[in-house]
């Protein structure tokens, strides 16, 4: 039986926190460039609002991840899709993520990002599931941390739908 998604947090509290963020992000980086790299696809909201709540100089960035065998739960078995187009050898990195789970994903990437020597690398997720956690993800920015409810709007999906919804909502039921 599939329910309507019911509201959770709005778009305005959602808009008020990453602008908090925004801030904070401003005081701990004060030179750039920071290399803001989004997890395709579910992050592309979340970076595009954060990026414009810093004003410290950035650079878009976008890593495509695939994790296998997923419902709503993640597999652990993760794979790049998309690589990043640049080097970041000697940069800040900021990792955004619209949620954490598990902690696989990160676990996996974040690994990864290490080998290129970046000068700093962090992690800005906007949920967190803290109550999920296989791995331990040493994350510096948390936008909202949630009860274990899957979630959908604000860029994140349910089988690739609910994306556009500028509300996060909770999914029942399904
Ligand atoms: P993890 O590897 O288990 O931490 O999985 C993180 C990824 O799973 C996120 O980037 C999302 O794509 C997806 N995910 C986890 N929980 C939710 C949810 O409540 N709603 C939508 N996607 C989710
Ligand atoms: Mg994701």
């Amino acid at each position: 039986m599939l329910s309507a998604p019911r509201p959770f947090l709005t778009a305005q509290q959602i808009r008020t926190r990453v602008e908090e963020m925004g801030v904070q992000i401003t005081t701990d980086y004060p030179d750039g460039p920071i290399y803001l790299i989004a997890i395709l696809k579910g992050a592309f909201i979340f970076m595009a609002d954060l990026a414009r709540a810093i004003k410290t100089p950035t650079r878009i960035e976008f890593i495509g991840i695939s994790s296998y065998g997923r419902g709503k739960t993640s597999s652990g078995e993760v794979k790049v899709t998309k690589d990043l187009d640049v080097s970041i050898e000697g940069h800040h990195v900021l990792v955004v993520e619209d949620i954490i789970d598990s902690g696989v994903t990160l676990t996996y990437l974040v690994n990864l990002l290490k080998q290129r020597k970046p000068k700093s690398i962090r992690i800005a997720t906007l949920l967190d599931k803290p109550d999920r956690r296989l791995r331990p993800v040493d994350v510096a920015y948390v936008g909202f941390q949630i009860p274990d409810e899957f979630v959908v709007g604000y860029g994140l999906d349910f089988a690739e739908d609910y994306r556009n919804l500028g509300d996060i909502c909770v999914l029942e039921n399904q």
